[in-house]
């Protein structure tokens, strides 16, 4: 049986659900706990006196930058919002690029109303809902966005099924149709940018989509199926999440909660890899009872084909996708890709769920510009991240000496792999974004309800607070920043701190107040997509608490800040409306506009017809200067 709550959770809620926090997480003891940890924060915090002080060695580039006091925002910062609206600062100007539902191609014109949503003819042929991750491509002088759609809101989706839930086949393949990637060209338009329909690149990728099974995983037992007895050819990608850009310029679409898609009819597969991955049990939308693909008791090794990080090629919209094993299977939030010093391909990845771990995957073979691009992301070494508390941190390989596993166990059950090497226990690792400047990564570590003393990951390791994730009962969430040693993204060591700790420092006097550079005028908790401009400064978007309320009074709408990685101040930039979270930033050729995913809003925005649709909204200022 469906439970028909789960239907309407959160991906966040859902996790909740199936894994409780611990009850008895007494403030007293939550300040009582980190201040025993002060020697990992540097030595100096201090608390009960103001705003918490942090020590030189966790905050030493945001401490010195307050001295110096020099902004370098092109924009005045703005206000919290809690209505229904979008806001940018002022001399900028914002207006909806494309809406769930809207026409990709002309026979999809008006496929959307609000009272009975799209149908099954028409459902992959639209854009997707709840709009994600998003990368844009210049391809032949054209301006072409390729953009996730993370995943159903049967509610809103079918308006006609009680409660959400399919009742039909037809109901399950409207959900299944509205998920996943859409390719569209846009063009500038005498209104602003618009989606050009019919264009030969436009494309829907959905749960259908056939797509090849490449890397040491491709072939072997364990993503063998009925449908596919080689364990070579998936059919479909699934809770399309974060993204990133190859340097040869496809489109890598990540992964992420694909566990909730899979049920059982009948009997329960054994094995402890289902129970790292949440796999089983009640699923949330009832595929299983009418697509085989998605039944436990029939598909057993269905799940192990999915939780990946999938390339795309936007040039060719009759091209096969790639699901790419090395990089690993875990919930991927994005995927980005730097260049090592000797031109290796080095992907930064995170793994979002509660004490999850960070990764980073190094090809073997070098990128030269022109030449071809097989086998690196095929042929590669897998690591894990450790953060020490003396601010150092290394990459763990994960290699079957290093884990007991051989290697396409280890592509397979990555979470268990990292278990073994000994990774740190992240507050659950969303999107990572590299400095173009310099060599730095920064990962935001969204919050982590359960982060606790005698706290377990799903793996059963340590969660108790650790010098990178210092908070019990995190509610805010923080990003956490490296250098790799000398300066090359492939070394195994590395140097670290926090760029900012979120918190509410109009309520706390300690830790939960935040680091020094969150302030009552730009404070903010739950940071998760990130991206960088071209000159060097870290936008920073939320999927928090948007109740305005408690813990988070003052805060407000969800929201996107940017960061000055060099002086650590941070201002708020855009507010979304209530209810909605800001995922997916990317920017036109010539960095005049920005496009913005907001991502299930609530209320009627932005039609104002009682039925609230996901959107992507371009940005840009008035006098027609640089956004990005
Ligand atoms: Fe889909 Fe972790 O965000
Ligand atoms: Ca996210
Ligand atoms: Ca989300
Ligand atoms: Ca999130």
């Amino acid at each position: 049986m469906v439970d028909k709550t789960l239907t309407h959770l959160s991906w966040d809620d859902f996790d909740e659900h199936r894994d409780p926090r611990p009850a008895g997480n007494q403030f007293d003891a939550v300040v009582e706990r980190a201040i025993s940890r002060r020697g990992f924060l540097g030595g100096a915090l201090a608390f009960g006196s103001g705003a918490a002080v942090f020590g030189a060695g966790l905050m030493s580039s945001t401490t010195a930058s307050r001295a110096a006091g020099q902004a370098k925002f092109a924009f005045e910062a703005i206000g919290i919002a809690t209505d229904h609206e979008i806001h940018v600062p002022a001399g900028y100007k914002s207006q909806v690029l494309v809406r769930f539902g809207d026409a990709l191609w002309s026979e999809a014109d008006n496929a959307y109303s609000p009272e009975s949503a799209v149908s099954v003819e028409m459902s992959d042929k639209v854009f997707g809902e709840n709009t994600d991750g998003m990368e844009l491509f210049v391809i032949d002088g054209k301006e072409v966005i390729v953009v996730n759609s993370e995943y159903a809101n049967p509610k809103i989706n079918l308006p006609d099924a009680p409660d959400g839930v399919p009742q039909s086949a037809d109901q399950v393949q409207i959900l299944k149709n509205i998920q996943g990637v859409t390719v569209m060209e846009i063009a500038m338009g005498e209104t602003g940018y618009q989606v050009v329909k019919d264009s030969p690149f436009n494309r829907r990728i959905t749960h259908e989509t056939e797509m090849t099974l490449a890397g040491p995983l491709a072939g072997h037992d364990l993503v063998k199926t009925n449908a596919d007895p080689e364990g070579r050819t998936v059919k479909g990608t699934m809770n399309n999440c974060g993204s990133g850009k190859t340097l040869w310029g496809t489109y890598l679409t990540c992964e992420e909660n694909f566990n909730g898609y899979f049920g059982n009819t009948a009997e329960m597969p054994e094995g402890e890899g289902y129970i790292r991955y949440g796999i089983g049990g009640e699923s949330r939308y009832a595929y299983e009872k009418f697509d085989e693909r998605y039944d436990l008791s029939k598909e057993p090794n269905e799940p192990h084909r999915h939780g990946f990080v999938t390339e795309i090629n936007p040039a060719d919209a009759s091209s096969t996708p790639v699901k790419r094993t090395a990089l690993g299977r875990i919930k991927h939030e994005n995927a980005e890709m730097v260049l090592a010093a000797d031109n290796r391909v080095v992907v930064y990845m995170g793994d979002d769920e509660r004490g999850e771990y960070l990764y980073k995957y190094v090809s073997n073979g070098v990128y030269t510009e022109g030449s071809s691009t097989e086998g690196l992301l095929d042929d590669g070494q897998l690591y894990v991240a450790k953060f020490n508390d003396d601010l150092s941190g290394e990459w763990l390989a994960l290699t079957p000496e290093t884990t007991g596993m051989e290697l396409a166990e280890i592509l397979c059950f990555t979470r268990m792999a990292a278990s073994a090497a000994g990774g740190t226990t992240m507050d659950r690792p969303e999107w990572v974004a590299c400095n173009p400047l310099k060599a730095e990564g920064y990962c935001a570590l969204t919050n982590n309800s359960k982060r606790g003393a005698d706290a377990k990951n799903a793996g059963g390791d340590d969660m108790s607070p650790n010098a990178a994730n210092p908070r019990e009962t995190n509610e805010y969430g923080q990003i956490v920043r490296w250098t790799p040693a000398g300066e090359d993204h492939a070394a195994e060591g590395f140097t670290w701190d926090l760029y900012v700790m979120a918190g509410n420092p109009e309520v706390y006097d300690n830790v939960y107040g935040g680091s020094e550079n969150v302030t009552a005028g730009n404070m903010f908790n739950s940071p998760d997509g990130m991206a960088f401009s071209s000159d060097g400064m870290l936008w920073i978007q939320t999927d928090g608490d948007d109740s305005n309320e408690g813990d988070f009074a003052g805060q407000g709408n969800n929201q996107m800040l940017v960061g000055d990685p060099e002086t650590g101040e941070i201002a708020r930039f855009m507010t979304v409306p209530n209810g909605a979270e800001v995922t997916g930033l990317c920017w036109s050729a010539d960095k005049k506009v920005a496009f913005v995913g907001v991502q299930h809003p609530g209320g009627s925005w932005p039609d104002g017809n009682g039925m609230p649709r996901s959107s992507i909204v371009a940005v840009w200022r008035e006098d027609g200067a640089l956004i990005g």
